[in-house]
């Protein structure tokens, strides 16, 4: 009986690592992506994808600090929008 509970102790951790493994490949590939990306996943969720030739790049730096509050970016994610709406008015 000891030797069942030991057994399943050890599945449960071995799909545990598995779990874990598969978010930290999850969050490298939220890494390799692209501003334009970024952009298309995360500015659309409130209101309509901003066109980049809406505004200049003084404003987008402006827009972009208000909207990485609302949108609950990292700085390094927020960086990337930013630049390719910078590259792309
Ligand atoms: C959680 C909802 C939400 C998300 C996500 C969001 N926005 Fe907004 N956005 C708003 C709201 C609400 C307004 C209008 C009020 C305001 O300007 O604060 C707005 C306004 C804007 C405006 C118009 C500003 C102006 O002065 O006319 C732009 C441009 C904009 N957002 C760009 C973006 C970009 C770029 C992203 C992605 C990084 C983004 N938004 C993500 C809610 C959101």
């Amino acid at each position: 009986m000891k030797k069942t509970i030991y057994i399943s102790f050890i599945i449960t951790l071995i799909f545990l690592s598995i779990g874990l493994l598969q978010s930290c490949k999850t969050s490298l590939e939220v890494k390799e992506k692209t501003g334009a990306v970024l952009w298309s996943e995360n500015c659309s969720r409130c209101h309509y994808s901003p066109d980049p030739e809406d505004y200049n790049d003084a404003q987008w730096e402006v827009i972009a600090m208000h909207m990485r509050v609302r949108t609950n970016l990292t700085a390094e994610e927020s960086e990337k929008i930013t630049r390719f709406l910078q590259e792309s008015n």
